[in-house]
């Protein structure tokens, strides 16, 4: 138990899963104390000492790993559609089928040592990250630009409730420091942004879905206020694929330059949600229409090319030389007098900014909404067992 709580603390935005994990635990764990091996024992102390959230699919297997060496074969019934994460850890315990507690115990061994391993192995090469005061985020400040690294790589920088609020912090810091003219977003790894972290919906509170729904709606309002209110030039630099609230909310930034690589998806319908980030208002007035319709209501992926003849791209720069052509033209941007941008890109946006602002709180009132819908939950159940 003591151990599913450290790891409850280190990995908040998890909580509803863990909060549950440890449950069982308390549960089990005075009907298993006796059976369990002291090298089982000694994983357990093991999990706890991990210092990052190592991921959904992760938790899912220890969970199931746990309850398989502690009582055995699946023994409850599966959990109702709405209950996704009871779903979602009933199905990775019934997978491991007629498993028997001592090799469930083994594998519970052998995997969170790992667990531990891949961390220690991490943390060794890991030699500057220290001093940052970002976890999901590498922010540097040189010769007036400020450059926001979305860097959660190995989970395509999908974008957590830490995240989030790292990120407005982020562009609040950059607005007031002096030293900043021109901010640019970046992506770490092949991807710009896989958009929102579906595992954001596993955190229930025990408050409930709907609580969580509306807190969700509140986290996604400040986050696209931190744009529309954003008052120096913000450019994104895309060096790959971008995915959802990643890409509604580039309609709000100066310039996006794109790497031939990135594309450019909005899947709110295919995941039973509805668009964000002002794109129902931005979209139509940069694009048209016809072809904000068939990226926000029809799923359309289109390229950075595509993107850029609807005007929704500044330029796109062949992959080979995107980051030696990009960085240099910034570098030389953050040599203008930053009241001349910020006074001329008030000119430009300063006229629409309430409107935006009620564009959002719409938006967010109807995905609040959305997100306690069947098509949503399903769509989320879709995605996270579709590796199995
Ligand atoms: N939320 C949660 N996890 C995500 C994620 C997201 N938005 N995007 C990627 N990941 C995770 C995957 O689950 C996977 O985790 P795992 O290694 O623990 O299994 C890891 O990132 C790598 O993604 P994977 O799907 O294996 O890579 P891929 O190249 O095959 O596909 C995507 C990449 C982005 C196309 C695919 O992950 C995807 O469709 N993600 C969901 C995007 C989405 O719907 N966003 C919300 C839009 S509103």
């Amino acid at each position: 138990m003591a151990t599913l709580c450290r790891f409850s603390r280190l990995s908040p935005y998890y909580s509803g899963v863990v909060q549950q994990l440890t449950r069982l635990a308390s549960v089990n764990s005075l009907r298993c104390m006796s059976g369990l091996s002291a090298q089982f024992e000694e994983s357990k102390n093991r999990l706890s000492k991990l210092k990052n959230d190592p991921g959904n699919e992760a938790k899912l297997k220890i969970y199931a790993l746990f309850k398989q060496s502690t009582i055995g074969t699946v023994n409850t019934k599966r959990p109702g559609m709405m209950d996704f994460v009871g779903r979602a850890k009933w199905d990775a315990w019934n997978a491991l089928g007629s498993m028997s507690q001592e090799e469930a115990q083994k594998a519970y061994i052998d995997y969170i040592n790992s667990l531990v391993a891949e961390e220690e192995e991490q943390q060794e090469t890991q030699t500057t990250s220290s001093t940052q005061k970002y976890e999901c985020l590498d922010v540097t400040v040189q010769d007036g630009l400020c450059v926001i690294k979305l860097n959660r790589p190995k989970k395509k920088n999908a974008i957590t409730v830490q995240m989030y609020n790292e990120w407005s912090s982020a562009l609040k810091e950059a607005d007031e420091d002096p030293g900043v003219v021109i901010t640019a977003v970046t992506g770490a790894g092949d991807f710009y942004c896989s958009g929102n972290d579906l595992s954001n919906f596993m955190n229930i509170p025990p408050e409930g879905m709907k609580q969580m729904a509306i807190d969700s709606g509140k986290l996604l309002n400040r986050f696209v206020s931190s744009f529309i209110d954003f008052k120096k030039p913000l450019i994104a630099v895309v060096n790959g694929p971008a995915v959802g609230v990643s890409v509604t909310i580039m309609a709000l930034f100066d310039a996006v330059y794109a790497t031939d690589k990135a594309t450019f998806h909005t899947p709110f319908s295919a995941l039973g949600q509805s668009p964000e980030g002002c794109s129902s208002y931005t979209f139509p007035r940069i694009m048209g229409t016809s072809k904000a319709t068939e990226l926000l209501l029809f799923n359309k992926k289109i390229t950075a090319h595509e993107a850029e003849k609807i005007g929704f791209v500044s330029e796109v720069f062949p992959d080979s030389s995107f980051q030696q052509e990009v960085w240099p033209r910034l570098q030389a941007l953050s040599k203008l007098p930053i009241n001349s941008l910020i006074f001329s890109k008030a000119l430009t946006r300063d006229m629409e900014k309430d409107v935006l602002h009620k564009v959002n709180d719409i938006e967010c009132d109807r995905l609040v909404e959305r997100w306690l819908s069947d098509d949503c939950a399903k769509a989320i159940m879709a995605f996270f067992s579709r590796k199995k």
